[in-house]
């Protein structure tokens, strides 16, 4: 595994980085030029073998989806960039759109190409208001270099451009329907699936979503192909990804690293993490962000960062944030901060979301005062478990992940928040 950096190699090493001239001078639009020599099928070939899982969270590998909007009937196709990222502890979208907009434009120009899409959309929070000048800026300079509008690159009916959508700041609308729903000026509610998005998507069209990161990879992998990005990370996933440290390490950021990278490299490694900024055991990591489980600190020793590697230890890669906590932090104290989050961004279409995660906080509140009753560990247990599996989306289905995690981990914490003189209530399964 060699030590390539795909992502980050421009950052800070361009004078403007919306310039298209500081762009190509390293290496930009490389990868389009060579898509557009190559037959399409041979474009969807290389993506596969490069095993790109998609980088907003699900890891869904991106060759295969880009398949099945290839064959998928009904015109024209759109082009959608998940550029929210709402996930708390997770800035690596905001850092490419920032340090390298210019990546995922020729990535989403790629997709244009190949789709024989008219449009593409960047979704992207309002408040981001000074990622919204850096888009637009790059978004210009590449019309002016006839890299976006009519026939790009003077090629007859390559037509193809790209449209800021600003959000208006829900965690929800990070769901790809919900998203969806939210460009086309509908309240950000997702949809039901099936259907698949890339069958009917935007405006009922097929559509393509994918996260900012994952777009970014993909004028890599055509310029040197799909084989060289899978030999940057494993078997199960190919390539860098970025990570967010933060937490009690000394070295908080933003890092690419190999995937296959062991985790204790990334906590106490100079290079990445550099162990505990408090002098403190560092305790548990939340990877993934608010969505993704919990792991303790001692029982990772072996675990490598990919994607095999986590999911062998029931954690995941996700978004990509790893919060560190050191050991003066109460895992209940955390976890209520994380279920308030859940309440707070709940959308309220279905129920056991809407209610299930207000009754779950209120529960982590009353161990917070050591005032939990006998019998309070089988209802907490029970509500978890209905809100996991009868939520109709990821919200809801990913609210109760980082608390199962943290209970399998740290089973003491959850005992000693019984009261065992307080008289059992009678049983009243939720
Ligand atoms: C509640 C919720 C929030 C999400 N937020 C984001 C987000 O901010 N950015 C993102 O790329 N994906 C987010 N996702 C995942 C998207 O639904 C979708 O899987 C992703 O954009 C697909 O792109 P990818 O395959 O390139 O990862 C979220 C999912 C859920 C359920
Ligand atoms: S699970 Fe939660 S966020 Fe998702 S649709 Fe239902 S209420 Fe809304």
């Amino acid at each position: 595994m060699t030590n390539k950096k795909v992502l980050t190699t421009r950052f800070e090493k361009m004078n403007d980085p919306t310039d298209v001239q500081d762009y190509c001078a390293l290496s930009g639009y490389e990868g389009l030029k060579k898509a557009l020599q190559m037959k399409k099928e041979d474009i969807l070939e290389e993506l596969e073998a490069a095993l790109l899982r998609g980088r907003g969270g699900a890891a869904f590998p991106l060759g295969k989806k880009w398949r099945h909007l290839f064959y998928s009937k009904g015109s024209p196709k759109y082009i959608v960039c998940n550029a929210d990222e709402g996930e708390p502890g997770t800035f690596k979208d905001k850092a490419l759109l920032d340090f390298d907009p210019l990546a995922l434009i020729e990535g989403m120009t790629i997709a244009g190409y190949l789709f024989d899409s008219p449009q593409g959309y960047i979704y992207i929070r309002g408040e981001y208001r000074h990622l919204h000048d850096r888009l637009n800026a790059a978004l210009e300079n590449a019309r002016r270099m006839n890299l976006l509008g009519k026939n790009i690159l003077g090629i007859a009916d390559f037509d193809y451009d790209i449209r800021i959508i600003s959000g208006a700041g829900a965690y929800v609308c990070g769901e790809n329907s919900a998203l969806l729903n939210s460009i086309e000026g509908k309240t950000g509610r997702p949809r039901v699936k099936p259907p698949h998005l890339a069958d009917v998507g935007l405006y009922l069209k097929p559509t393509l979503v994918n996260n900012v990161e994952s777009y970014a990879c993909v004028p890599y992998i055509l310029r040197y192909g799909g084989e060289a990005f899978k030999s940057l990370g494993t078997e199960d996933g190919g390539g860098t990804k970025l990570i967010c440290l933060t937490g009690h390490v000394k070295n908080r950021g933003l890092y690419e690293v190999n995937l296959g990278t062991s985790l204790y490299e990334i906590l106490y490694s100079e290079e990445y993490g550099g162990g505990s900024s408090t002098g403190r055991p560092l305790k548990f990591i939340h990877f993934g962000g608010q969505s993704g489980p919990i792991g303790s600190v001692s029982q990772l020793e072996d675990c490598i960062y990919s994607y095999d590697g986590m999911w062998d230890k029931d954690l995941s890669v996700g978004s990509g944030a790893i919060v560190v906590m050191d050991d003066s932090v109460s895992i209940i104290d955390y976890l209520t901060q994380v279920a308030a989050f859940f309440t707070h961004e709940s959308c309220g279409k279905c129920t056991p979301c809407r209610i299930g995660t207000l009754r779950i906080l209120e529960m982590l509140e009353k161990f917070q005062q050591g005032m939990g009753m006998p019998g309070d560990m089988q209802r907490f247990n029970a509500m978890l478990t209905h809100v996991t599996q009868l939520s109709a989306c990821g919200l809801g289905q990913s609210a109760s992940t980082a608390i199962f995690s943290a209970m399998q981990a740290f089973p003491k914490e959850f005992e000693q928040v019984i009261d065992t003189k307080a008289e059992k209530v009678q049983e009243v399964m939720w």
